[in-house]
């Protein structure tokens, strides 16, 4: 077994999903060879971190060729520009303030921070989403964040008054350097606070498909404050959050000044009743997940036995480990309709099922459609009223499967 990647201390396995595909890595044409890694997940007795035991080389995800772009959802637009707005209220009354964010892929947050003259930087290192963060009025630092960036950030721009990140921590192998680049970076009454999908909802919800090589790090409470001590920070406050099936803000300030409010308390208390301490709070997990894809292949097969055709609703990234794991592909799937497009006409990794747009979806008279991404299912369930009038039918599966 691997060691933590926080704490250096010997990690211990929760669950192994074998070999996966790059979760993103959509295809243009069927490989004749494709990567593969071992997808596995582990727990750290010591800081109580859940990690992925394996990674990839950050260059082979995240590059010039990275094909998740924030501003696909209007749910997802609304989120950002609230978050915006919350910085905005932190940041008045503040002389020449100054915002970070890390990872700003096109700008969907900082461009509201722009738009207001706020002095601000997005540090991205994917060139494609760069351009378009660019395009979007917003500041831009081509680079992975580390300790070396954050000094010199320093020395270019200053100190800042809020560093923020949305589904990026948990995508940094090394959170150990970003934190120590933090302690450079941030003024000391400044605040930090980032989301990532939240352990409590994974484990709650058996929602294993959060599990995939860009989400490094499955973050809890528990987790963060460790993290938080070890750099001389303070975990102060949480938020949960719809987005992602379930996340959580994190709130971090320096702990010399600041304690902890209530929340904070609350969900600890929340995660503990669970075990999320203790690797026994993990060992239904693996069950579950499995009975998951189990009675999904079942409902599918069911389906197609009984004449239908079936095609999946969003290309997400999540949907590589779901569709992998259960061995779930073009012979069940005729094809998943998206709105990217630079993800339309492509292949999904590892089961090679072909993406079309959403025209191709609205012009199709198919009666069942896997909504892979969930996440949006407000938003989507909203959209498809006509489909659902004809009679379409979603198939949901997270806690279980459901056809409605
Ligand atoms: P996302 O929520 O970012 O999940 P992941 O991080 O797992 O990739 O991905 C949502 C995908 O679904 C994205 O490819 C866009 C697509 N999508 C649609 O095709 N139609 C929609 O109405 C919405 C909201 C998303």
């Amino acid at each position: 077994m691997g060691k933590c990647k926080i704490c250096n201390k010997a990690a211990e396995r929760i669950v192994s999903f074998g070999k996966m595909p790059i979760a993103n890595g959509f295809l243009n044409r069927i490989p004749s060879d494709e990567f593969f890694y071992n997808l596995s997940v582990a727990f750290c007795p010591e800081c109580f971190m859940v990690q992925l035991d394996e990674t990839v080389k950050p260059d082979m995800l995240f590059n010039a060729d990275y094909q998740f772009i924030s501003s696909t959802s209007d749910a997802m637009a609304g989120h950002f520009e609230k978050i915006s707005a919350e910085i905005l209220e932190k940041i008045s009354g503040k002389s020449n303030p100054f915002v970070i964010e890390l990872g700003c892929n096109d700008g969907i947050m900082l461009r509201h921070i722009a738009a207001r003259g706020v002095k601000h930087l997005g540090i991205e290192p994917s060139g494609n989403v760069a351009s378009l963060a660019r395009n979007n009025g917003v500041k831009v630092l081509e680079s992975f964040f580390n300790e070396p960036v954050a000094s010199q950030i320093v020395r270019d721009y200053g100190q800042a008054d809020v560093i923020c990140g949305s589904n990026v921590f948990c995508h940094i192998e090394n959170i150990n350097s970003v934190f120590k680049g933090i302690g450079i970076l941030l003024k000391n009454d400044g605040v930090l606070f980032f989301e990532d999908p939240y352990l409590l909802s994974i484990i709650k919800k058996s929602a294993f498909d959060q599990i995939y090589d860009e989400h490094i790090y499955y973050f809890s409470g528990l987790s963060v404050s460790k993290l938080a001590r070890k750099h001389d920070m303070q975990l102060v406050d949480m938020h949960p959050q719809d987005v992602h099936g379930g996340s959580m803000r994190y709130y971090l300030k320096n702990s010399l000044s600041n304690t902890a409010n209530n929340k904070v308390g609350e969900f600890l208390s929340e995660e503990k009743a669970l075990n999320l301490d203790r690797l026994h709070g993990y060992s239904t997990f693996k069950d579950n997940v499995d009975k998951i894809c189990s009675d999904l292949r079942n409902t599918l097969s069911d389906i197609k036995r009984k004449g239908n055709r079936i095609v999946a609703y969003g290309a997400t990234s999540k949907s590589t480990t779901l569709l992998n794991y259960a061995k779930i592909g073009p012979e069940i799937i005729d094809y998943i309709c998206d709105i990217t497009p630079n993800k339309i006409n492509k292949y999904t990794p590892g089961m090679h099922i072909p993406i079309k747009s959403h025209e191709a979806f609205v012009k199709d008279t198919v009666l069942y459609a896997l909504l892979l991404a969930w996440n949006h299912k407000k938003e989507i369930l909203e959209k498809e009223k006509e489909y659902r009038r004809k009679g379409g039918k979603f198939i949901t599966y997270f806690p279980e499967v459901v056809i409605e």
